[in-house]
């Protein structure tokens, strides 16, 4: 009996210490989810960098629901409703961090004392002046990731393409998103403006805001640099295909390429006609021609 009455009133004692305020959770969401949900452009309208953010929820409605274990934010953090958050995981929360969450749920979310502030607005490099993927970054994240990561709702990144970090961003297994220094022949600005089909983002419009469509063609044409400054590497060899209008003799949608001995060309139409280049990016992150013809 006594030793019962003992293990009781632990049990009791250990339950109030794990009754977190949101000094715990504001930290772990600062360094889990904010990157993408703060600012204008929080995915879904849901603002998880201040206690009022998280209480006043998503477009869709409240997100956590004190004393329901089922609120729709620990279902994503469990995997119930896809896909799961944190978005650019694996990894995801661990099992402690997700129990921390819901027992502040269950508690009814106490604020506590500890105050967060809302997010400065992400800071936009002016024109002309450097980009680097720091900046662009949440862009992809917010906005690319949900198709274009391991963790796509659309059973796995299309085409292969990833747009969660710099290294996959720039990955040329298949063909090439990104190349260096050369936005036009970039079908990731391809995609972004509308000059090759579907345009980007497939759930659009909205489309980016030119701001943002601004950012990402300064960030190629500046090398399509690492946070750290570091240059993209061409990917030499890697293969490109246009299509398009043809703008000038060796220029589709203002992408311009070289043309030799070696380039084959069937009944190319005259400049302003629709036509089809394949080629191959060169150590200066040039593209040459193989193939030119009609379409
Ligand atoms: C890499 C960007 C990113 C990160 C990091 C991220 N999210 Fe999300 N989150 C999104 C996107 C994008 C959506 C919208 C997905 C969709 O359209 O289905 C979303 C949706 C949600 C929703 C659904 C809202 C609703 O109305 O249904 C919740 C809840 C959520 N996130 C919580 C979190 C939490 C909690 C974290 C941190 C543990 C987190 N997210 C981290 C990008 C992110
Ligand atoms: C709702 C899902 C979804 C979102 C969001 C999305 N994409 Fe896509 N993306 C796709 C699909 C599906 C395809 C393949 C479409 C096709 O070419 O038929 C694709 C194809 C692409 C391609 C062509 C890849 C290739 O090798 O042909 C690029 C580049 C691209 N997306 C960039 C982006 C960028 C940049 C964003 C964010 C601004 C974005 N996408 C957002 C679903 C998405």
């Amino acid at each position: 009996m006594r030793a019962a009455l003992v293990f009781l009133l632990m049990a009791g004692a250990g339950q109030a210490q794990d009754t977190p305020d949101f000094a715990a959770i504001g930290t772990l969401f600062a360094d889990r989810c904010v990157i993408c949900h703060s600012g204008t452009d929080a995915p879904l309208g849901l603002h998880l960098d201040t206690y009022q953010g998280v209480l006043n929820g998503s477009d869709n409605g409240p997100v956590v629901i004190a004393g329901d274990a089922q609120s729709p934010l620990l279902q994503r953090l469990r995997g119930q409703a896809e896909p799961q958050m944190p978005l650019d995981g694996p990894p995801f929360l661990s099992e402690a961090e997700i129990t921390l969450v819901a027992n502040w749920v269950a508690a009814g979310m106490p604020e506590g004392t500890a105050t967060f502030a809302a997010l400065p607005e992400r800071p936009r490099p002016a024109p002309g002046a450097d980009v680097l993927w720091s900046d662009v970054e949440p862009i992809f994240l917010k906005v690319c990731a949900k198709c274009h990561s391991d963790n796509s709702k659309v059973g796995g990144p299309p085409e292969g393409l990833r747009l969660d970090t710099w290294e996959h961003a720039l990955a040329a297994d298949e063909r090439v998103a990104v190349v260096p220094g050369n936005p036009e022949m970039s079908e990731i600005w391809r995609r972004i403006t509308g000059l090759a089909d579907p345009r980007m983002p497939h759930d659009g419009p909205p489309w980016l805001p030119e701001d943002d469509i601004r950012l990402i063609r300064d960030w190629i044409a500046q090398g399509a640099r690492a946070a750290d400054g570091t240059l993209a590497p061409i990917p030499v060899g890697a293969r490109i295909r246009l299509r398009g209008v043809l703008t000038g003799e060796t220029e589709i949608d203002g992408a311009r390429f070289t043309v030799d001995g070696g380039t084959r060309i069937d009944d190319l139409p005259a400049i302003g006609g629709q036509a089809e280049m394949r080629g191959e990016v060169q150590p200066d992150g040039t593209v040459r021609a193989t193939r030119l013809r009609d379409r």
